[in-house]
């Protein structure tokens, strides 16, 4: 099945102390089939809202997220969301971890997908090991391995790679690619590092501070395998780099 993920209008308060407060104001977004979508924005303007939304964990207070035709209003096996922390079960091993979306299947399909899973993410040898026994790198290549076992449609990442020191991070860059490439999941990524999306998005959505509006859609055109280094990447890195500057001088001056 395609995935048409059509988000209008959408807005979200929150009722604090009393005073409503605004987060997501007129929200338009149409997310294509098995695209990688980035959002950036300060933190604190409604970027893990958003997700949420799209998780159905919240309900929004304006607008409409639909996926397929169907209003988005609760969670579902076609979404799964990824966090900065891995949330693994620290009880049980990597591999009963991973085959836990898939109760009430037979055992024999349970154990083909978490060994194609657990092979994909390179976690094969690990499958008996617990939680604890991981590093922060394979922690989240495991929690990658667990909600890809039910086939979502729709992978949410929040900063996934937030927590991870700098090299360990680029090695899940390219592991995220590669999944993508086997898997064929539509992705959408937040991350403060403009880096990192201009690494591996299809398109960046640069949000604006509180309450979080949608400020540029960027098509990064940079093909499948990306160069830091190039003069095109840091066209694209400076191109995000000045919304940030602009909305931060915004913040200042008010
Ligand atoms: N459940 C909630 N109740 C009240 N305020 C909330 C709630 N969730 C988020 N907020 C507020 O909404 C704003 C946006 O939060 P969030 O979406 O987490 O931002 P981001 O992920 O971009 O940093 C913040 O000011 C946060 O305090
Ligand atoms: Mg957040």
């Amino acid at each position: 099945m395609t995935v048409d993920l059509d988000i209008e209008g959408l807005g979200k308060s929150f009722v604090v102390k009393g005073k409503p407060i605004t987060v997501l104001d007129g929200i338009n977004l149409e997310v294509r089939d098995g695209e990688l979508l980035v959002i950036v924005g300060h933190s604190g303007c409604g970027k893990s809202t958003l997700l949420k939304i799209i998780a159905g964990l919240e309900q929004p207070t304006a607008g409409r997220c639909e996926l397929n035709g169907h209003e988005i209003t609760k969670p579902g096996t076609d979404r799964c969301m990824i966090f900065q922390e891995h949330r693994l079960f620290p009880w049980m091993s990597i591999e009963n971890n991973v085959q836990f979306g898939l109760k009430g299947r037979p055992k024999a399909e349970r154990q083909r997908i978490s060994d194609h899973l657990l092979n994909l993410v390179k976690l094969g040898d690990f499958k008996d090991a617990y939680p604890s026994q991981l590093s922060g790198g394979m922690s989240q290549r495991a929690a990658i391995a667990r909600a890809l076992a039910t086939d979502p449609e729709i992978l949410l990442l929040d900063e996934p790679f937030g927590a991870l020191d700098a090299l360990t991070k680029i090695e899940l860059q390219d592991e995220l690619l590669h999944i993508r490439k086997q898997q064929h999941n539509t992705m959408i990524m937040v991350t403060h590092d403009i880096e990192e999306a201009v690494y591996l998005a299809d398109r960046i959505v640069v949000m604006s501070t509180r309450p979080g509006r949608i400020e540029e859609i960027i098509d990064v055109d940079l093909g499948e395998h990306r160069d830091r280094g190039s003069n095109e990447f840091a066209a694209y890195k400076s191109r995000v780099y000045d919304h940030f500057l602009r909305t931060r001088e915004v913040v200042k001056a008010s």
